[in-house]
């Protein structure tokens, strides 16, 4: 089959969180089983030095008109690697800036208008460089292109067989924007109703991509159940419970050449499930790394690497903080995001200098070493879609202690020492205690060196590799196609 990704991330190119793993390794995984894969990729000033030498544009100029101007885009060939074809969408006064959707002090106020330029430029670039039969489109930023196809698009002959899927990874995040965003993107006002893109007299782009796209999923099982409730669908539960017939739940894989301790680069030691000695090593390192030399060996050391965003539920850590440190424990934190976490992780660090360290950046190396060098990994979020964090954790022997919600739930079984079975902590509810209660259990378990051994290698020995999810992907590519022949 064919099949174009659509995407505003995609490691190794930019990052900003989980969404670009997947759209990083999904494709090529689908390449492998033999289909005929092209990702494309907003041309953002982060992804300038990957582009080797001279550009080489495959087209010069595709015309997007809005209401009272055209803008003129350029596609750029990022040439093939591991079987699968990139391509950048290149309009440099939309995407050539340091940030991909915000500066410190907000969102950018033309994101309507540059994620519609981006998915109309990817409609009109496949009619010259190849329709796929299926669009695999990403979030809200990506969801307006199956909203093109079947309205301002509706009559084309060349796309008219395009079918489209769209991942959710995050419903939390739907790009709300004004009612005349209708017109400035040239939308006729019938697309501007409840049962189309309107949600509260916002104009909705993922409303808009789960209404209009042939088939839905998103990353795990649980998720696909959660966000059909009022307690998790960010108010499209509605629309999702009208389209659940359409909607799975395909858990993400992890890319093990990149997350193995066996073989991570960015690591002072290699070590596996058989022979786990090099984590001490690792441990020194990330311990001297945040400057926690003074940690006895006898103390756990609890790792956090996250977008500080209230999704990731840091204010039940704040809430337990004092508590945390009655009990012999060492925290280090990675992360940056909203200024609350930031100034809470930083302020309780400068306080308990000797116990608890913090950095606030992005650092793809050192979250490597905090996966490593940690413990316990916790991710104690108020909702998570997937987690892939969880999921390197287990590979790293870093126990997660997780809140039972989404992927975290379907990948996270409780550790029970009786029959040395389970891989991790996970509580129900969102509580301080229960937070608290679950890691007072994973304290108790480290206590016990032998069953803790135990209890990291069977964390180590899952496989969340990307194998089987590419399978459930294709069926979902083919049934999508059965549907628009
Ligand atoms: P989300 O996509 O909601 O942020 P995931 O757990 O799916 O959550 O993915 C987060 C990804 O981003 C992981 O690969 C994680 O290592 C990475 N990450 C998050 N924050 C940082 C940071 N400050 N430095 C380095 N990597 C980070
Ligand atoms: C989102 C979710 C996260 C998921 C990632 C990749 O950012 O918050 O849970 O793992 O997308 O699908």
């Amino acid at each position: 089959m064919q099949i174009a990704f659509v995407a505003s991330e995609c490691v190794p190119f930019v990052k900003t969180g989980g969404l670009a793993d997947v759209v990083g390794a999904l494709p090529p995984e689908i390449a492998k089983l033999g289909h005929d894969v092209t990702v494309y990729l907003p041309l953002y000033a982060g992804v300038r030095p990957h582009l080797e030498g001279e550009w080489k544009y495959v087209i010069r100029s595709i015309t997007i008109p809005f209401q009272y101007y055209n803008r003129f885009v350029g596609i750029v060939d990022g040439g093939r690697r591991n079987g699968v074809q990139y391509y950048f969408v290149d309009c440099p006064e939309m995407f050539d800036r340091q940030g991909l959707y915000t500066t410190r002090t907000g969102d950018y106020p033309d994101n309507a208008e540059r994620f519609a330029l981006f998915c109309r430029a990817v409609l009109e670039a496949t009619k010259q460089l190849g329709v796929p039969q299926v669009f695999h489109v990403h979030d809200w930023q990506t969801g307006l292109l199956p909203v093109y196809l079947r309205t301002l698009y509706y009559f084309d002959p060349m796309l008219q067989s395009a079918g489209t899927v769209l991942t959710i990874h995050n419903a939390g995040y739907q790009g709300w924007f004004p009612p005349v965003t209708t017109e400035r993107l040239l939308f006729p006002w019938d697309v501007f109703t409840m049962d189309k893109v309107e949600q509260f007299d916002s104009f909705n782009f993922l409303k808009g991509g789960l209404v209009f796209s042939d088939m839905l999923t998103t990353v795990s099982r649980k998720y696909a159940e959660e966000i059909q409730t009022p307690e998790f669908g960010h108010d499209l539960d509605g629309v999702l419970l009208k389209r659940a017939s359409d909607l799975r739940g395909i858990l993400n894989g992890v890319d093990y050449a990149h997350w193995d301790p066996a073989t991570d680069g960015n690591l002072a030691a290699h070590y596996g499930p058989e022979k786990l000695d090099g984590k001490a090593a690792c441990r020194a390192d990330l311990l001297h790394a945040f400057g926690l030399e003074g940690i006895q060996d006898t103390t756990p050391v609890i790792g956090i690497v996250s977008r500080f965003a209230s999704q990731k539920g840091f204010d039940m850590v704040a809430q337990i903080a004092g508590q945390l440190l009655e009990r012999d424990v060492a925290v280090v934190a990675l992360g940056t995001g909203e200024p609350f976490y930031e100034a809470f992780f930083r302020d309780w660090a400068y306080r308990h200098k000797d116990r608890v360290a913090a950095q606030i950046r992005y650092d793809d190396a050192l979250a490597h070493k905090v996966e490593a060098g940690a413990d316990m990994f916790l991710m104690p979020s108020r909702y998570e879609p997937c987690g892939l964090n969880q999921i390197y954790s287990l590979k790293y022997g870093a126990v997660p202690v997780v809140r039972a919600t989404g992927g975290l739930d379907d990948t996270i079984e409780e550790w029970n020492a009786k029959t040395g079975t389970g891989t991790g902590f996970k509580f129900a509810g969102y509580a301080p205690e229960a937070l608290l209660a679950a890691i007072d259990r994973a304290l108790k378990a480290f206590r016990d060196k032998k069953g803790w051994r135990k209890l990291m290698r069977n964390g180590m020995a899952r496989n969340y590799s990307w194998e089987q999810p590419a399978k459930e992907y294709v069926e979902v590519y083919e049934e999508v196609a059965r549907r628009r022949s």
